[in-house]
């Protein structure tokens, strides 16, 4: 088993304790939260901490993974474990990535978050779905990156010729697989940011990829740099797509890329969506961002993964340690994201903040696998390795 031993994080751990140095960065996600919370302006909290409505969705995401408990198994030797996957066409060394966050550059106390997170990427070998609404634009992301895999996240556009030159710098910038989300051609109902009228992008934070863009560019009078308010107005026009299934083949006539859509949740979503020719879903509420009152993502997996039918599925939205992305693992995810928590890793300790938050989550996944008994992902998803936890 040539797996890396991501357990051994702990070893640096306790081995630099001994030398004095303890830990700068919180350990369990409850306390990166609280510091982070108490370190970001308050605009920037509201935008990333905040969900839809009173955010039940949002806390339910994160509890559901309570309802489930992983059976240890002993006496397997789970000495070496393999986290490795083979998916899109790629092999990554954990079944672990980082979620699209669109305001990540502004988390960064330098304002260049996407830059950092990708330099984490780069760090870790943890992939990165690189958002649309970016600080930086998507190309000089990817530059970041290293030899660890990123795909470009698409909001797609009204205009289409927009869409295809988004795409077409994706490919060209060496992205590895195109993100598709669907839940957000609309912003949710979002209270927090309701009561300061908070929403970054009309601001005109995040839009380097439309100002960057040939395309976008040429449907300006002015070119945003002189006349910013213009470009700004220009992108509210022209950011949401109601998409229909009609549209799915001109989306996957955009790239000979991996095409993988967001937002799934709906076995029949994901019939549609195989039938349509992609080559994976991604299973996700938007971490609640979008709307409240529905099912936990995690409730959702299941489904998807049996309409799925062997394509990859990935999945995120409440995922807040290694116990969660392994439970979300033996739910048949073949891959698990993680959002707001790198989130507060970069507000907190920039690059270095989000490589300890990476590091640590595939710490105790792996080391859960150790002590349970479960050396690989194949047994992870054997039958019999989670039970519905009824209280
Ligand atoms: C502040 C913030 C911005 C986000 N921006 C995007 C985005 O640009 N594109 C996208 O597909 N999803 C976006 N998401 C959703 C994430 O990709 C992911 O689905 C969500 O964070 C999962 O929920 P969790 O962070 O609570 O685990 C964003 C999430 C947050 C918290």
């Amino acid at each position: 088993m040539t797996g890396q031993q991501f357990g051994d994080y702990q070893n640096e751990i306790y081995f630099d304790a001994l030398f004095g140095r303890l830990p700068k960065l919180p350990m369990a996600f409850a306390e990166l939260a609280a510091r982070a919370e108490a370190a970001l302006p308050p605009t920037l909290l509201s935008y990333v901490a905040g969900g839809a409505g009173d955010e039940r969705t949002q806390r339910a995401n994160a509890a559901a993974f309570d309802r489930w408990g992983l059976v240890p198994r002993m006496m397997v030797s789970a000495a070496r474990r393999d986290l490795s996957v083979d998916l899109l066409g790629m092999r990554w060394p954990a079944p672990l990535f980082l979620a699209p966050i669109g305001v990540i550059g502004l988390c960064a106390q330098d304002g260049h978050g996407d830059l950092a997170a990708a330099r984490a990427a780069a760090r870790t070998g943890v992939p990165m779905v690189a958002s649309t609404l970016s600080v930086d634009p998507l190309e000089q992301v990817a530059a970041q990156l290293g030899d660890t895999p990123g795909l470009f996240q698409l909001y797609t556009p009204t205009d289409r010729a927009l869409a295809e030159s988004l795409v077409r710098r994706a490919e060209e910038a060496g992205y590895r697989g195109i993100v598709v989300t669907l839940d957000t051609w609309v912003t949710g109902w979002r209270p927090r940011d309701l009561a300061t009228g908070n929403f970054p992008q009309l601001r005109g934070h995040c839009l380097a990829n439309y100002t960057s863009d040939p395309v976008f560019r040429a449907r300006l009078a002015k070119a945003p740099e002189e006349d910013p308010g213009a470009a700004v107005l220009e992108w509210a026009g022209v950011f949401g797509n109601p998409l229909t299934w009609a549209d799915l083949p001109w989306l996957r006539s955009l790239t000979e890329l991996p095409l993988i859509l967001k937002g799934l949740c709906h076995p029949e979503d994901v019939r549609r969506a195989r039938d349509g020719g992609v080559d994976g879903v991604y299973c996700s509420n938007h971490g609640g961002r979008q709307a409240n009152g529905g099912l936990p993502a995690l409730d959702a997996l299941p489904g998807v993964v049996e309409a799925a039918d062997g394509l990859p599925v990935l999945f995120d939205s409440g995922v807040r340690s290694g116990a969660d992305v392994v439970k979300a693992l033996a739910l048949g995810a073949t891959a698990v994201g993680v959002g707001r928590p790198y989130a507060y890793g970069l507000a907190l300790g920039g690059e270095d903040g989000v490589v300890h938050v990476l590091r640590s989550l595939l710490a105790e996944a792996d080391l859960i696998m150790a002590v349970d008994g479960y050396p690989t992902l194949a047994d992870l998803r054997a039958e019999d390795a989670l039970r519905r936890v009824w209280s």
